[in-house]
């Protein structure tokens, strides 16, 4: 069974708190209840992580890079915050890493202000996800399934 990998970045451990007209009023607890459930649906084993700093999100990424490339990981869900939109870093540790990622926000991003339209993240990713709401991340595990899908028909 593969893992999928759950990453997210600055002050997602507020959610419930945080802006809820923007976020929702559902905790980082709640949105890791949401992805066990869809790990359970999909057959992958769940690794969720939050952290406030850039450079141990580049750590979890090149680690996850690793693990796919010996087979126990999927691929990696990352809501990067606002490093989303200023983390050359988050970028080529991407790339780097070699990992199959898809990029998630809570929110729609582009209905937002300018300084969200543009990601580093997005041009390093294998797809993009914006404005489900919490939601949004156990369609993304659904979505890394039929990404494994894909790949298992080659
Ligand atoms: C976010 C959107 C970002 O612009 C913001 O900085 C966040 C959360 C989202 O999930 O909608 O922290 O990634």
């Amino acid at each position: 069974m593969k893992t999928a990998v759950i990453l997210n970045g600055p002050n997602l451990n507020l959610l419930g708190t945080r802006e809820p007209a923007v976020y929702g009023a559902q905790t980082l607890a709640d949105v890791e209840k949401l992805c066990a459930d869809a790990c359970a649906v999909h057959g992958f084993k769940l690794d969720f992580r939050q952290t406030n700093h850039e450079g141990v999100l580049v750590d979890w990424l090149q680690e996850a890079g690793r693990n796919q490339a010996a087979g126990s990981v999927a691929g990696v869900v990352l809501n990067a915050g606002a490093y989303t939109h200023t983390s050359v870093a988050l970028h080529d540790a991407i790339k780097g890493a070699g990992v199959t990622l898809i990029e998630l926000h809570i929110s729609n991003v582009h209905a937002r202000e300018a300084f969200r339209h543009h990601s580093y993240i997005s041009p390093a990713a294998k797809a993009v996800m914006a404005g489900f709401g919490v939601q949004g991340y156990p369609l993304a595990i659904a979505g890394l399934a039929a990404l494994a899908a894909v790949h298992s028909d080659r």
